[in-house]
């Protein structure tokens, strides 16, 4: 007879017909690797490693995985790893957003398929952690987050260097001619000097501080460097703290509310996060079906300050937000905006937690005080206009305020392909004006929605000294990357969106402050060149890739599965 509510080793059996002779056969096969009858009573932790040789953030993970499974066991737990696929960002082709869902779906149902009670979910480079998040939310068994941790610094002739905010800014030297490739060479030697996450406020410190922020997370967990004996600690602690949440059946769809969402966001624009979060966080809450908007994003930002000084948007790095106290120090000063009685996988609320946070210490100059903000709006801004009906996004925090309210002259590109092949071209049409335009680099287009909205600033104006100037596409963009630079329009040029109409020397405008994005080409030329465009191809005829072009939503509605 199949047990009622099985747990541990008797928990999702494989099908052979008979429950008993499952059971039996499965604790044989578990004593071929070692484990006694006592051990085989217990409850059991998945935890899922997403070590991998082309992930170098995760590289500190056989350690982390060994304190979790001191802290489980300390509670009577039985801790087992497991992997699922692993997403490096700097190793995937084309993009690891293309496969952020493959991974969410292999996380669910490897969580749902195998015998566990709770699950600890490892991650930490930018994918990997809402891929963990919307599995778990769909498997809705206990789950605690444990991420990588931050790189920490590297240094370059006296001045500090982080990934990849000045990754980038010292390619932009390059190809401004003033760095050589030798001095280039010496810095790529420099730039990742440690194991961990990329160690400004990018999408992986992002991801990790709204997930703090959300309670799935123990308070602190975001910041801690990867090296640091302080994280193998919380590593411990997560341990304990799943067995706990296995006690308490402290599941994802009881900590995850409306509410912690909300709070998400107001710390996603305290910390100047990155616009890739709107799409995560957007995607997360819709398995919960819970619809977040940009509208909701866009309100919450212009209500909430940017605090926290880390690159791009200010100077600082992961390592030092940790020292003055990481991300509680933020909810902290945010508190009377928080949902205080949010629950965390403490068991507790975020305002009990909150309570046992100290003052940040007096020397300290990373979290700013919502008197004295690092800036008085939110870092991002949603906008609409005819040009992104569904809406579009800009990080206000990394963009340049004289180009707030400007119009200029379309520069177009029609592909990623098309903009190598003829952005350094010296006879391009283009001035510190224009406005750079690239189509159908997002979701479908892309393929994979890649990374690629930080538009290159044309050679002939770098030389020239231009350092900014509105660029906008359906792609996305690093969340270590700044300028004012406009992402996610939705719908994408590659399904017939706005976008797609786009023709050298049509006259854009951008408006932040009104929050527009506009075409200014009259409504009957439009249409006619809608009568004629010609969609391109789809990217794919087989495999994942055809799932993935054929399910894939657009970016307002976080890119996740139609049928997810
Ligand atoms: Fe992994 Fe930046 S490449 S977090």
């Amino acid at each position: 007879m199949k047990p009622k509510n099985p747990t541990g080793i008797k928990k999702g059996l494989t099908n052979y017909g008979d429950p008993e002779f499952s059971i039996y056969i499965r604790k044989a096969f578990a004593k071929a690797m070692g484990y006694a009858d006592h051990e085989l009573e217990r409850p059991i932790v998945g935890i899922i490693n997403t070590f991998s040789g082309f992930n170098s953030c995760h590289h500190n993970f056989s350690d982390l995985i060994e304190a979790v499974k001191r802290g489980v066991l300390s509670q009577g737990g039985l801790p087992i790893e497991f992997p699922t696929i692993s997403l490096g960002e700097i190793f995937t082709a084309p993009t690891t957003m293309m496969f952020r869902n493959l991974m969410a779906m292999d996380t669910e149902e490897m969580i749902r398929a195998q015998p566990m009670d709770g699950v600890v979910l490892m991650g930490g480079c930018d994918k990997t952690v809402p891929a963990q998040l919307m599995g778990a939310v769909s498997a809705d068994r206990p789950a605690i987050c444990l991420v990588a941790g931050p790189m920490m610094t590297g240094d370059y002739q006296g001045e500090r260097l982080g990934a990849c905010t000045d990754c980038r800014r010292f390619w932009g030297e390059y190809r401004a001619g003033r760095l050589d490739r030798i001095q280039l060479n010496e810095i790529e030697n420099r730039l990742c000097s440690t194991t961990g996450t990329c160690m400004v406020m990018g999408t992986a410190s992002t991801m990790a501080a709204v997930t703090e922020a959300l309670g799935m997370m123990l308070p602190g967990g975001a910041a801690i460097p990867a090296v640091m004996a302080e994280r193998r600690r919380h590593a411990e602690a997560s341990g304990r703290t799943i067995m706990n949440m296995i006690q308490n059946d402290l599941r994802p769809s009881k900590i995850l509310t409306p509410q912690s969402f909300e709070n998400a966001m107001r710390v996603l624009m305290a910390i100047g996060g990155s616009t890739n979060a709107v799409i995560h966080l957007t995607a997360i809450a819709k398995r919960l079906g819970i619809q977040l908007n940009l509208t909701d994003f866009d309100r919450i930002s212009d209500e909430t300050p940017v605090l926290v000084n880390l690159k791009p948007s200010g100077r600082y790095y992961m390592q030092d937000l940790w020292k003055a106290g990481g991300i509680p120090i933020v909810m902290k000063e945010l508190e009377e905006l928080l949902h205080r009685d949010a629950l965390t996988v403490l068991g507790t609320t975020i305002g009990e937690n909150l309570t046992k946070v100290p003052q940040p210490p007096d020397w300290q100059d990373v979290v700013k005080t919502k008197e004295e903000p690092l800036l008085t709006d939110g870092g991002l801004a949603s906008l609409f206009g005819n040009l992104a009906p569904e809406g579009a996004v800009i990080k206000r925090s990394a963009a340049s305020p004289h180009l707030f309210a400007h119009r200029g002259p379309a520069v177009v590109f029609c592909s990623l392909e098309d903009m190598h092949r003829r952005i350094d071209d010296p006879d391009l049409p283009a001035t510190a004006d224009s406005v750079i335009v690239l189509q159908n680099a997002g979701p479908i287009g892309g393929p994979g929605m890649p990374e690629a909205g930080y538009l290159p600033i044309p050679k002939k104006l770098l030389r020239a000294g231009v350092k900014d100037m509105v660029r906008i596409s359906d792609a996305r963009m690093s969340g270590t990357a700044f300028g004012t630079i406009v992402l996610h329009i939705s719908p994408e040029a590659a399904i017939g969106g706005a976008l797609a109409l786009v023709q050298d020397g049509d006259i854009i405008e951008l408006d932040v402050l009104n929050k527009r994005l506009q075409l200014l080409v009259d409504e009957e030329v439009l249409a006619k060149r809608r009568a004629n465009l010609v969609l391109p191809e789809p990217h794919f005829q087989r495999g994942y890739g055809k799932l993935y072009v054929d399910h894939v939503e657009q970016a307002h509605l976080g890119c996740d599965f139609d049928f997810l």
